[in-house]
């Protein structure tokens, strides 16, 4: 290395080590290697070499240009650590391994309960459906063969909109829906509807430890040729014994319900007083959980499907009832009060 170019790499790397922040690191760039800098002016007293020396003193700058260079990328990352580690020295003494303050608020029983319900009927091939909190009135009444006026009706006081929409009374509004969505695969490739679509539901209720205006539903429907009572019994088992992880005394008796014939209600046991009679199951020792049946010939030629070819069973699971049931909540009010203290019993799942 000529001494020209020696000793300009000894300045530029004393300079360089006495670089103190990234402004003056960027002047000594400038100054080296700029357009007008040390290095490349080097280049410009090459034009009164020979040939030869060209070649060689050419060659030597360039390396030095690309030494330069390196150093100062070195240099910029020594920097950049140096600025990091001075960071984290200034912070506070942290354990950042010590695990978070957990006071956060925890999944809502529904939703937990929803989940594994979810879960269950997913393993047996249902479909998950969400549906609107606001439907029409054919929806929620008409296409559940609960025309206008019919004293049905009035059990199902709900909340009306001005437009004629009305808050959901039941899961069941979501059906014809289901049964528009699904009957040509049904109809064509012969695939059975199997859904269940869980929601919020309301009523205008005078409120009481049993009685909520909002609460949640989960209904299921199963559609195909030849469905019967017994394929209805068999899902409901199946499912209230995953739920409750044990056997849970169950009856049938019957109910009506303009949707489905022969309509039911399904009860359980009450698991609270055991069967003793308490005011959350009115005293009877029994609680209505599931009303279900075998969906009625007029509902589903409303989705589309003909009766006189295919079957189907309906229920229409008390989500919120299973919930209280299932944790042991006495009143059904302390499930919307939107209070973290209370709902935090019910689960350790964070
Ligand atoms: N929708 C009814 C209610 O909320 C419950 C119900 C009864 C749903 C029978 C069903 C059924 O699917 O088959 O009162």
């Amino acid at each position: 290395m000529s001494e020209k170019t020696a000793q300009m790499k000894q300045e530029f790397l004393s300079k360089l080590e006495n670089v103190a922040d990234m402004a003056s690191l960027d002047a000594l760039r400038v100054e080296y290697l700029g357009k007008n800098g040390l290095i490349t002016g080097l280049l410009k007293e090459m034009k009164n070499l020979s040939v030869e020396e060209k070649k060689t003193f050419g060659q030597e700058v360039n390396i030095l240009k690309n030494e330069a260079t390196d150093a100062i990328t070195t240099k910029i990352e020594e920097m950049k650590k140096a600025e990091i580690e001075k960071e984290i020295n200034s912070m506070p003494d942290i354990d950042i391994t010590a695990p978070a303050n957990l006071d956060r608020g925890s999944y809502h029983p529904i939703t937990l309960v929803q989940r594994e319900c979810e879960e269950i009927f997913r393993s047996m091939g249902f479909h998950i459906e969400d549906y609107s909190e606001i439907v029409t009135d054919y929806e929620c009444f008409e296409a559940l063969n609960i025309p206008k006026h019919h004293p049905a009706r009035d059990m199902q006081d709900t909340y009306y909109l001005e437009n004629g929409q009305l808050l959901k009374s039941h899961t069941s509004a979501a059906q014809n829906a289901i049964y528009k969505k699904y009957k040509d695969a049904l109809i064509n490739d012969g695939v059975p509807i199997k859904a269940i679509f869980p929601g919020r539901c309301f009523r205008n209720e005078a409120t009481d430890a049993n009685h909520e205006n909002t609460f949640f539903q989960m209904e299921g429907v199963m559609v195909d040729k030849n469905i019967s009572i017994s394929n209805l019994i068999f899902f409901m088992k199946t499912m209230l014994s995953e739920v409750f992880k044990k056997d849970v005394k169950v009856r049938l008796r019957p109910g009506f319900f303009p949707f489905v014939e022969p309509g039911f209600e399904l009860d359980i046991n009450c698991l609270i007083c055991g069967g003793e009679g308490c005011p959350s199951c009115k005293h009877s020792g029994w609680l209505e959980l599931c009303p279900c049946g075998m969906i009625h010939p007029e509902v589903l030629r409303a989705g589309g499907i003909d009766p006189e070819e295919y079957t189907g069973f309906a229920f229409g699971l008390g989500l919120t009832r299973l919930v209280m049931m299932r944790y042991g909540v006495k009143d059904i009010r302390d499930l919307n009060s939107g209070s973290l203290k209370t709902l935090s019993q019910f689960t350790d799942d964070k």
